[in-house]
This record gives C-alpha cells, sequence and structure tokens, in this order.
C-alpha cells in the first residue's frame, strides 16, 4: 500500500459560485497548515488561476480578520479553460513549477467534477473538497457552507416582503436561489411562513396550490407569500406569477426576485463554525494521505466520501418538509 506523502506545499481554491463562509474555509487551511509547517498558496479566481498561474503565497497573517467577510479573498469562477483537456494541462504545469500535488477545491458540484477529471489525467495529485455553496446540494453532507447563511438572509428578505405585503393586501411570488436544488425555497419557506412552496425536486401540484390560495382568499388573508425556486419546472416567479393573476384577477400580485443577494454577506456562526471545522481538516486528511474525496458534516460529524458520490444530486427532500408548509398556511 502506498505511504501517505506529506505535503510541503498546498494549494487551497474556491470555485463556483461563492458563498458565505469560504473565507472562514481558507483561514482554516492557512492557519492548520501553518501549524504542521506547510507552506500555502491561494490561487486565484477558481481553476482558472491555477490554469494561468495566477496565485498568492498565503501566511498565517494574510488570512487575518477574514473569518467574517463574505465573498472570497481569493475570488471564485467558472473556468472555461479548465473544462478543456488543454487547459487542465497547463494547470497540471503550474502546480509542477510550484511543486504542489496537494490541493483543497472549495465548491460545489460542478468544482467537485473537475477535481475527479483533474486526479483522472494526472493521478499524482491528491486533491480534497469543501462543500461550498448555498445549494446545499451536494451529497454527504448536511449543510454545505454558505447555506445557512443565505437561507438567513432570504428570511430577512421574505420578512420584509410580509410587511409590506400585509399593510396592501398582496400576493407575493418571490424568487430564491437554487437552479437545480429547493432546499433554500423550502427551508426559508417553513421559516418565514410562506404559504406555498415550489421546489424542482417535486413536481407542484398547481390545481392544489390554487385552491389553498383560494381558501386563503375567501378568509380574507391579508397577504399571501408563494416561494419558488429558480429551476423549479413551473418556469420561475414571472411564470408563476402570471398564472395566478389569471386565477385571480383581484389578487394584487407582485413578483421579488432576491439574487445574488443571497450568496453575500457575513457568514453565519453556524458557517464560520462549519467553514473552519471542515477546511482544518481538509489539512490533516491530505497530510493522512486522503486524496479525491468530499468532506462533509454528517449527523455532527466529519465524513469524507468519494466526488463521484457527492455530486449525484441524488439528495432526498423531506417530504414531512414540504407537507408542513401546507399544513402550517393556515
Ligand atoms: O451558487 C449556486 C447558485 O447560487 C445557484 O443556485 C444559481 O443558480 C447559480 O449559483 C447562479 O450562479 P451565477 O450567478 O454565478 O451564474
Amino acid at each position: 500500500m502506498a505511504q501517505p506523502t506529506e505535503p510541503q506545499h498546498i494549494g487551497v481554491f474556491c470555485s463556483g459560485g461563492d458563498s458565505p463562509g469560504m473565507n472562514a474555509c481558507v483561514r482554516a487551511v492557512v492557519r492548520t497548515a501553518y501549524n504542521y509547517g506547510t507552506e500555502v498558496t491561494g490561487f486565484l479566481g477558481g481553476y482558472q488561476g491555477i490554469v494561468e498561474g495566477k496565485y498568492r503565497s498565503l501566511s498565517s497573517s494574510d488570512v487575518s480578520n477574514i473569518i467574517q467577510l463574505g465573498g472570497t479573498i481569493l475570488g471564485s469562477g467558472r473556468s472555461k479553460d479548465f473544462q478543456t483537456e488543454a487547459g487542465r494541462a497547463r494547470a497540471a504545469d503550474v502546480l509542477k513549477e510550484l511543486a504542489i500535488s496537494h490541493l483543497v477545491c472549495i465548491g460545489g458540484d460542478g468544482s467537485y467534477a473537475g477535481a475527479r477529471q483533474f486526479m483522472l489525467e494526472y493521478p499524482y495529485l491528491h486533491i480534497l473538497g469543501c462543500p461550498g455553496t448555498i445549494d446545499n446540494d451536494l451529497a454527504g453532507t448536511d449543510f454545505t457552507i454558505g447555506y445557512d447563511t443565505a437561507i438567513n438572509t432570504a428570511i430577512g428578505a421574505i420578512d420584509k416582503i410580509r410587511d409590506t405585503a400585509n399593510s396592501h393586501g398582496r400576493l407575493f411570488v418571490v424568487e430564491v436561489m437554487g437552479r437545480d436544488a429547493g432546499l433554500i425555497a423550502l427551508r426559508a419557506g417553513i421559516a418565514s411562513g410562506a404559504e406555498g412552496v415550489l421546489i424542482p425536486e417535486s413536481t407542484t401540484d398547481l390545481e392544489a396550490l390554487l385552491n389553498l390560495l383560494e381558501r386563503g382568499w375567501k378568509r380574507e388573508k391579508r397577504s399571501i407569500i408563494i416561494l419558488v425556486a429558480e429551476g423549479d419546472e413551473s418556469g420561475g416567479a414571472f411564470a408563476v406569477s402570471k398564472l395566478l393573476q389569471e386565477r385571480f384577477p383581484d389578487y394584487d400580485t407582485k413578483v421579488s426576485i432576491l439574487g445574488h443577494i443571497q450568496r453575500g454577506g457575513s457568514p453565519t456562526c453556524m458557517d464560520r463554525v462549519l467553514a473552519s471545522r471542515l477546511g482544518s481538516e481538509a489539512v490533516e486528511g491530505l497530510i493522512m494521505g486522503k486524496s479525491g474525496l468530499a468532506l462533509g458534516i454528517w449527523h455532527k460529524d466529519i465524513v469524507y466520501i468519494p466526488f463521484a458520490e457527492a455530486i449525484k444530486h441524488n439528495r432526498e427532500i423531506n417530504p414531512y418538509l414540504l407537507g408542513l408548509v401546507e399544513k402550517l398556511s393556515g
């Protein structure tokens, strides 16, 4: 069996859509590596930074006072070049020049897929992944870094919408992020008392939803909020609003797209702690010889699963939680 090779030099980068807590994770990687006397280089702008050789060396003091910052000091992105064989070959050359064969990738499913492909082509690379995405759509982890902040940002905004909706007696269709996943919509929907939640993981029974709204309308409910995940099959908030306007012409219906505010802001305590645990563990995992794996938190413990498993999009939505939205909607 191959013996673990203790890394002298680790690379770290953030990839894909940014998420609050990425900085806390970078800090944990750097500070943990520092304890082992391991050098850390941060690649700028995700995989593109590796392809183009854009990086900066990260000392312990370089990551001072970043734990509370949203976004990422390293920048993030989705690299088109890295999706090509030639781009990955350039990235491998850059890493060779820097004598880096150990990497921590902080990102979501696309970033993990990239890491997996890179390791297949360059088997001497050792890569571990920390789940950085607001979508919480990776398997093998209860929570991803940034999800808790994003849902808190969403419910802060929805509460404000509720105030004005109540004042004016309006129906709001609010769209939240989640191209392939409805977990932001579902959790934010329960937490904000939304009357309906539409998510890509379940086909919405529009007739049932319309009946529910009718009931509320008859009871002279002051306001109604329907949350739609951007990836829902209904086509998004404007499409749902059009449908509702046709059926309830008397309702004053408005649309609000929360968009990228959900990706920014100072991370919550939960995201900071999660990011710190996972970033630190990733360095220790590399030192112990682990590779090709995504880290996660599973029932409070840190676990590792293969990249291929993490990106399967097989997370199940708890039907009880979906039912709860309806049960509590009044
Ligand atoms: O980070 C994940 C995510 O927020 C998705 O929910 C969303 O569809 C996507 O990113 C949008 O990303 P971008 O604005 O970078 O295209």
